[in-house]
């Protein structure tokens, strides 16, 4: 039997950093674990413009086509902000959600109780929280045509066009159902279906899907800027919300903070099953590449290795070993190991991005 394969791109800024600490993790589970992993490396986002011109060229991209599963690690930075906008870094990985066809985005927002205290919410407010945003990744806003700047009279005018097909509102809208009843078997559906079209549509599907082929979960809609104003006020009131693109994409940053650090939050990017049964898959840390901080080693390392958990547990079939990974970074935040982005309470001590590395790795030994 084959290894099974994962392809990393480390990216830009703190990317190659946090990336280096989940190379432990990895080796990790091959040694101790005989969980091997056939692990190839590429270029993505800036790095790779400055390297080939292009944020991903086809190699790569055939690289990701073909692997079991992609791990990535961040994109951009001030250098490229003046790039044409068909080679930014962000167009890389843009690229590969859409060639992959990547649309349910898994965006979990869980408080972990060693910090609830940096929310900047009330405690109790966020306290066990665990909520799980699912973003349509490949359609919507970011994708629709027309698009572009263009000449109108004797101004310019700039569209974008948000566009969805039933068929992808099915399936994204079936991914949130599925995982609901693995959970606490509640969606919540957002759109704006009082001023958009395309939300009426979704509202409809969402709900028809949901009465032919999941009436056992129990479903809700709100309009996504309500949605917002909830997420603040008692987020606990949600399992599982599904959203499109851009709305998506806004709430799982604001669901992000409420658990008080964005550099605590993985994400996985699903498509349709492979061969093999399982779902074509990237993930990634939600937070950016952070230029400001890369190379100094504040960086924290944190949502990449969870990101890394959520790889074995739903590209793997390894929901122990998932769960075991996960233990292992509550238990060093309750051990009071805090990155840079987390200082500032009493009794804790700081480390680097690679202390907190081994830190886990060293969680995992008393784990086994
Ligand atoms: C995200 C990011 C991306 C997005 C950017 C980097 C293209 O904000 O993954 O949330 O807008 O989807
Ligand atoms: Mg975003």
């Amino acid at each position: 039997m084959t290894n099974p394969s994962l392809l990393i791109l480390p990216g830009d800024g703190i990317g190659p950093e946090v990336m280096a600490e989940v190379r432990k993790i990895i080796d990790w589970f091959g040694t101790k674990r005989d969980l091997a992993f056939d692990v190839s490396e590429g270029l993505v986002g800036g790095c790779s413009y400055d390297a080939h011109g292009t944020p991903l060229t086809d190699e790569t991209m055939e690289l990701a086509q073909s692997v079991d599963a992609v791990l990535l690690g961040a994109v951009g930075g001030p250098k490229y902000d003046n790039l044409d906008f068909s080679v930014k870094p962000e167009r890389g990985l843009l690229r590969l959600r859409k060639e992959m066809d990547l649309f349910a985005n898994l965006r979990p927002a869980q408080c972990f109780d060693a910090l609830a205290d940096f929310s900047s919410l009330k405690r109790d407010v966020v306290a066990g929280l665990d909520i799980m945003i699912v973003r349509e990744l490949t359609s919507g806003i970011y994708f629709g045509e027309p698009r572009g700047i263009f000449e109108e009279g004797n101004e310019r005018v700039g569209i974008n066009t948000q566009r969805y097909t039933e068929s992808e509102i099915e399936r994204v809208a079936r991914s949130a159902f599925e995982l609901a009843r693995r959970r606490g078997n509640k969606v919540c559906s957002m759109e704006k279906a009082n001023v958009m079209e395309s939300g009426v549509l979704w509202r409809e599907v969402v709900q028809k899907v949901h009465d032919e082929e999941y009436p056992d979960v129990e479903l809700s809609h709100m309009y996504a800027d309500a949605g917002a104003m909830q997420l603040c006020r008692w987020p606990k009131q949600f399992d599982v919300i599904v959203t499109d693109n851009l709305f998506g994409d806004l709430l799982s940053d604001a669901a992000a903070m409420l658990t008080g650090s964005l550099g605590m939050l993985p994400s996985a990017s699903l498509g349709a099953p492979m061969a093999n049964g399982r779902p074509k898959a990237l993930y990634e840390p939600v937070h950016g590449s952070a230029p400001d901080i890369a190379g100094q080693g504040k960086a924290n390392p944190i949502a990449c290795i969870l990101s890394f958990a959520m790889a074995l547990r739903y590209s793997f079939d390894l929901g122990d070993e998932a769960d075991r990974l996960e233990a292992a970074v509550e238990k060093v935040l309750a051990d009071g190991l805090r990155t840079a982005d987390l200082l500032g309470e009493e009794g804790v001590t700081p480390v680097s991005t690679s202390e907190m590395g081994d830190a886990v790795v060293a969680a995992l030994d008393a784990s086994v």
